[in-house]
């Protein structure tokens, strides 16, 4: 009999760590969904008096620190087959970020946001997205090509152009000290002064610089992906080059001027090491030196 109860409790253990995770699915499901909707028309766009344009695309600033550019409205066609096919379940066929039968506001509208938004996500993997729901949406290896990626932005664009471009950022000139200092003050808060990244609020998180490449970190300071501030007016075109040339030269590839660099792990990690080598090879010596019968 008492066995019989037992094998009951037991069943009915089972049973409700099995119903419970189905309950929390459904209840994070049925929340409200963050209103995504954003009016980001023509952001990134630095201060700047001067403005050079090409048949009626803004290049550039005035300046040879960086270029921008549209990409070509020949792609147009393509990128809509290739919209289709991967981005209007979410986006919706007209890319204002309301799916067929969905409601407004469950996806980002994409109208206006400029080609270089589309192409960051794109190119960073993080579009088209696994999870619909996602908050931060990580970064993986790109699915499409830079060339497809190219195409659905020129068909983003010509539904409404705007800015940024696709910036290439000129790194010859670049200087890796203002840069430092510049990062330091801008984006070390969140990313870490050696760029590994941190976690932020609500278990969102500042993602490592150290595989990025320069036309995406320029995108990143230009456009302001998820939770990250957008840097514009504050910060000229010759300061994001000298911040995109510290990030690519000094914390992607750093010197060590101190010998060994020990995976740039900082002075705790290393001085652990200091210190288990240096006590290990002192109780050598001592081991060596002292009387032995
Ligand atoms: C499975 C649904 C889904 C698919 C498919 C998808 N997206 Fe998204 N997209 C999202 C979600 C959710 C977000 C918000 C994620 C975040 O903030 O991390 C988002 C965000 C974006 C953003 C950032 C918008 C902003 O305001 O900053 C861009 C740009 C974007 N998507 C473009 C695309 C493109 C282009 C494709 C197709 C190649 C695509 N997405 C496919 C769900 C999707
Ligand atoms: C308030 C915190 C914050 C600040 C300040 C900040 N970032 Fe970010 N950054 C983020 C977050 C959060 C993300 C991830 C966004 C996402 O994936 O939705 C990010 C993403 C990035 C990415 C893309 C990395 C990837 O994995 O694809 C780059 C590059 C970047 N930041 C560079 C910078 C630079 C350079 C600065 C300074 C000019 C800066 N950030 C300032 C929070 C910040």
């Amino acid at each position: 009999m008492g066995r019989v109860r037992a094998s009951w409790r037991v069943a009915g253990a089972v049973g409700l760590l099995a119903v419970a995770p189905l309950a929390l699915a459904a209840r994070a499901g049925a929340g409200p969904r963050p209103i995504y909707q954003t009016t980001r028309h023509d952001a990134g766009t630095p201060n700047s008096d001067v403005v050079v344009r090409h048949h009626g695309v803004v290049t550039s600033y005035g300046d040879s620190a960086i270029t921008y550019s549209a990409p070509p409205a020949t792609l147009k066609a393509l990128g809509y087959a290739l919209y289709l096919e991967n981005c209007a379940t979410c986006h919706g066929t007209q890319a204002n970020g309301v799916p067929v039968a969905g409601t407004t506001g469950a996806y980002p509208n994409l109208v206006g946001l400029g080609p270089a938004t589309i192409d960051f996500w794109i190119e960073s993997g993080r579009m088209p997205a696994t999870d619909p729901r996602s908050v931060e949406a990580p970064r993986r290896p790109p699915r499409l090509t830079h060339h497809q990626a190219l195409a659905i932005a020129a068909w983003i664009n010509s539904l409404d152009p705007s800015y940024p471009g696709i910036p290439t950022v000129h790194l010859r000139g670049g200087n890796v000290a203002t840069g430092m200092a510049l990062f330091a003050l801008n984006c070390a808060a969140c990313h870490t002064i050696e760029g590994d990244g941190d976690a932020l609020a609500r278990s969102t998180f500042a993602p490592s610089l150290r595989h990025i490449p320069a036309t995406q970190v320029a995108e990143a300071i230009r456009t302001g992906p998820g939770n990250m501030p957008r840097f514009t007016g504050n910060l000229s075109d010759y300061q994001v080059r000298d911040i995109v040339k510290y990030v690519t030269t000094e914390i992607q590839h750093p010197r060590n001027p101190g010998g060994f660099g020990l995976g740039g792990l900082g002075p705790v990690g290393e001085g652990f090491v200091a210190l288990l080598v240096g006590v290990a090879g002192l109780a050598l010596i001592a081991f060596w030196v002292g009387e032995r019968q």
